[in-house]
């Protein structure tokens, strides 16, 4: 029987707004009440930073003060609510878990940068046995889980050619690897400092994003070359409009542009909905949104198993105390890899 105590060691979100102001570490707060029927604890070792959570915090929703920072998270199954006939989950006592606290959970005070965490057990997945604890929060969770939604979205098939830009981030680094896992042809954007590292994980042509004025004018230009044919696909993980409005240079009629950067927000910009005939973009753009599931991240776990996924690459990883730092760090936008925080 484990031995829970009342009170935990947390990151709260205090009010809305910008970093760092707005998270305070709290040594006191109190251990999630046990789980109910459907729920497990867990005792979380490892939480993985994204992005989005920089932007829900700035965002002015009244609800989510004094919540727990933190989504993608790893950590030992302690407690299993009281079953019932109709409970068939395959989450067992002992079980290393991972994946994302779901929004409506956040909302209801759960998050990942605390020591103890209460979930649906159907929201987690077991962790492969190839992936190592202190990173498995960056495949388990967001980073991968949006690009088993991208995946399944962009229906690729061996041979294709993609174009990712912004494939040094999160995001990216674990795209390059299921793609060449697939036996597509990946063209990484990134910056020079990165392109040794993209390689490693699987690129075979990367675009130094500051060594042209404009990247849509250098990708039509290459893809006149004779030879060249263009892309199947767009990955997009960074903020740039006309690399879509002028994909039609370098993009199959056919091709897909998927774009992850806007969020929900995304669904509503223009240049996707504007009718061709009025100068829209004749490409389809397709606005992704990951939420947090228990398939996606099972289908993350599966690149492990067959081998696609070589590495999953650590920026830096924070001890608890120090996840300012880690959020710091995530602002700066230049993070190669994950950010991990170790809450244990
Ligand atoms: N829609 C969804 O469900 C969803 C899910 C996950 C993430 N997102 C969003 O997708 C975006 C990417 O997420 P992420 O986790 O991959 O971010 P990340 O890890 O923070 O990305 C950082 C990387 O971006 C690169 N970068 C910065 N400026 C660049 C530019 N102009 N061109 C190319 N690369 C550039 C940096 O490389 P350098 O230092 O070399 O520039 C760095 O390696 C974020 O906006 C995030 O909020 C959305």
């Amino acid at each position: 029987m484990v031995n829970i105590p009342k009170t935990m060691k947390a990151w709260i979100v205090t009010r809305t707004g910008k970093l760092p102001g707005i998270l305070e570490l709290k040594t006191n707060w109190p251990t999630p009440t046990p789980p109910k029927t459907g729920e497990i604890m867990i005792r979380v070792s490892y939480a993985a930073l994204n992005p989005g959570e920089i932007k829900v915090m700035a965002m002015a929703a009244p609800c989510r003060v004094n919540t727990i920072a933190g989504m993608d998270f790893v950590g030992e199954v302690i407690q299993i609510g009281p079953t019932t006939p109709k409970s068939h989950s395959d989450v067992r006592v002992g079980m290393i878990v991972g994946g994302t606290v779901p929004l409506m959970n956040m909302w209801r005070g759960a998050g990942a940068l605390s020591e103890y965490l209460v979930l649906p057990a159907h929201t987690v997945v077991e962790k492969p046995k190839g992936l190592d604890e202190s990173v498995a929060a960056g495949l388990l969770g967001i980073a991968g889980q949006t690009n088993a939604v991208i995946m399944r979205a962009a229906n690729l098939h061996q041979g294709d050619k993609v174009l990712i830009n912004g494939a040094s981030g999160g995001v990216g680094c674990i795209s390059i690897q299921v793609l060449r896992g697939m036996g597509v042809h990946v063209t990484a954007i990134c910056s020079a400092k990165n392109e040794a590292f993209v390689r490693r994980l699987g690129a075979e042509e990367v675009i130094d994003y500051n060594a042209h004025k404009s990247l849509p004018d250098y990708l039509t230009s290459v893809c006149a070359e004779p030879g060249n044919r263009p892309f199947d696909a767009i990955f997009n993980n960074i903020k740039n409009e006309p690399l879509y409005t002028r994909s039609p240079k370098y993009l199959k009629p056919n091709g897909k542009y998927l774009d992850i950067e806007a969020g929900p927000f995304g669904y509503f910009k223009l240049s996707k909905w504007w009718p061709v005939i009025l100068g829209g973009t004749p490409r389809t753009h397709i606005n992704i949104l990951s939420r947090p599931s228990s398939d996606s991240a099972k289908d993350a776990a599966a690149w492990i198993e067959k081998g696609w996924i070589k590495e999953i690459p650590v920026d830096s990883t924070f001890e608890m105390d120090n996840a300012l730092q880690a959020y710091e760090r995530m602002v700066s936008n230049r993070a190669t890899g994950k950010i991990f925080v170790k809450v244990k």
